[in-house]
């Protein structure tokens, strides 16, 4: 019998980086059964980019991505969960899905997204004002997790004094969708908690939209709804998907793109030099280091891939980044090169389900790239506060924090508060100190979000 190769893309290796793990498998077993997690990994390109318009593999997964990872846990715990969860684009096929799907066309065309630059710097340099007389900043509280969140809540027009809470709320339903680590079933309970909440907060405010429609996503949609063609609840459930997909991603992307230019001293030097690189650069952070590594489907039908047969019913994780590093497609695939041509990157996956918000995610990246640049000359990453990664299974690897500095001083005080944990956002219980050179594993897991996954 043939020896069962391991991959074992739980290891503290493979969380802090799991492309050399990826790379072995996809040399060794392109299409991998991980015993593990009961799942299918794929990494090739052609393989991932094939599965993506495949039609017998069925993006309705509402149900199993509520128990995957919880191992026998309750379903009744998830069951609104799952119940919005069914009603979003995200998790349907075919007609059901156009159908979905147009209602968020509307919403993100060119000239919207295009209409929406200003603010996007408006709210770009508000962040930076706010830090730059402090000399240093963390990238991911300070900029990239206020940025998308702030623009979202502008784009649904939802009043300043509810904004915490819609943010608190959608990080909630991505820490549970992110497979997460630690007690999984309070992180369920959590995850349901704020589906309801937003479910409730979305239908009040539909109602105030009927009564006073405005130049906001909501009231676009309700114009849809007139149409005849979707139910309340069917608006609120995308609305909640924006939200989400739309938050997490997206300070994910911005923090690791800042970071690897900051790690990559030549291509930060090149950007300076030849500020018109700055979409390709852009497009290789996105190829590079992609906020969804993994996507998820299920066979609807036996099925054969890459010489294996997989059975109706199981699950495939597509190696979106696996796929992003592919020597087939990408020269030198590990390397980080801002001049990279004919990038056929998918991070915001190929098909049917491509991201919606990819346009307005590129817009937000250069925006927010090119004012930190342009503002912050002399940004590097602080010395005394290496970089880490979060902790969580492979897929879960955004910076947890980058603290950079913008000058060459260093304020003592500043240091002295974020040693203490005084710095975290929204108040959350830190379950280790503010310690970011410490290895992965004893950084502060849980103190604020976990990345999606699709
Ligand atoms: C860098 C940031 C982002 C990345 C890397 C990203 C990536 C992805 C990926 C890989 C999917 C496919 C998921 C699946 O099929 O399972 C997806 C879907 C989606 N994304 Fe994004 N996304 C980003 C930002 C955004 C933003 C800013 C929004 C909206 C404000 C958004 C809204 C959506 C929606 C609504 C879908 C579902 C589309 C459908 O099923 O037809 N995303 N995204």
């Amino acid at each position: 019998m043939e020896p069962r190769q391991v991959f074992d893309l739980m290891s503290p290796e493979a969380m802090r980086d799991p492309h050399p793990i990826l790379h072995r498998m996809r040399r060794e077993d392109p299409v991998h059964w991980a015993e593990a997690l009961h799942v299918w990994i794929l990494t090739r390109y052609e393989d991932v980019t094939s599965a993506l318009r495949e039609p017998r593999l069925s993006a309705q997964r509402a149900d199993r991505v509520a128990l995957q990872g919880r191992r026998g846990g309750d379903p009744a715990v998830m069951k609104d969960f799952v119940r919005v969860m069914r009603d979003m684009m995200m998790m349907k096929d075919g007609a059901e899905h156009t159908r979905l799907r147009r209602l968020g066309n509307r919403g993100f065309t060119t000239a919207t997204l295009d209409s929406l630059r200003p603010t996007i710097q408006r709210i770009t340099d508000d962040l930076l004002d706010r830090v730059e007389p402090t000399g240093r900043m963390d990238i991911i509280q300070d900029l990239s997790a206020l940025l998308p969140s702030t623009l979202i809540a502008e784009m649904f027009r939802v009043p300043e004094e509810d904004r915490p809470n819609l943010q608190q709320w959608s990080e909630d339903i991505m820490h549970f969708v992110s497979v997460s680590l630690g007690d999984v079933e309070a992180i369920a309970r959590a995850a349901n908690e704020a589906i309801v909440q937003l479910e409730r907060y979305f239908l009040g405010m539909l109602e105030d939209r009927r009564k006073h429609p405005g130049n906001d996503l909501l009231s676009l949609f309700i114009g849809e709804q007139e149409e005849g063609r979707l139910s309340s609840e069917e608006i609120c459930a995308q609305c909640i998907l924006v939200i989400s997909a739309g938050h997490v991603t997206t300070i994910d992307q911005l923090g690791t793109t800042v970071f690897n230019l900051l790690t990559n001293p030549g291509e930060l030097e090149k950007l300076r030099a030849a500020p018109e690189l700055l979409s390709s650069a852009a497009e290789e952070a996105l190829r590079y280091d992609c906020a969804i590594p993994f996507i998820n489907r299920i066979t609807a039908e036996d099925m054969e891939i890459g010489g294996k047969l997989i059975p109706r019913g199981q699950m495939l994780f597509l190696g979106v980044a696996a796929a992003n590093r592919d020597p087939a497609v990408f020269t030198d695939p590990d390397r980080f090169d801002i001049t990279r041509t004919g990038n056929r990157h998918i991070a915001f996956i190929q098909g049917p389900h491509m991201c919606l918000g990819a346009g307005l995610a590129r817009r937000e990246l250069e925006i927010g790239l090119r004012t930190l640049l342009r503002r912050m000359p002399k940004l590097r990453l602080d010395p005394d506060n290496a970089a880490d990664r979060e902790p969580g299974l492979p897929w879960l690897l955004p910076p947890a924090s980058v603290v950079l500095l913008m000058s060459g001083e260093l304020s003592g005080e500043l240091t002295r508060m974020r040693s203490a944990g005084t710095c975290l956002p929204r108040g959350r219980p830190l379950e280790a100190p503010w310690a970011l050179s410490k290895p992965a594993s004893t950084t502060r897991r849980g103190a604020r979000r976990r990345r999606g996954r699709g």
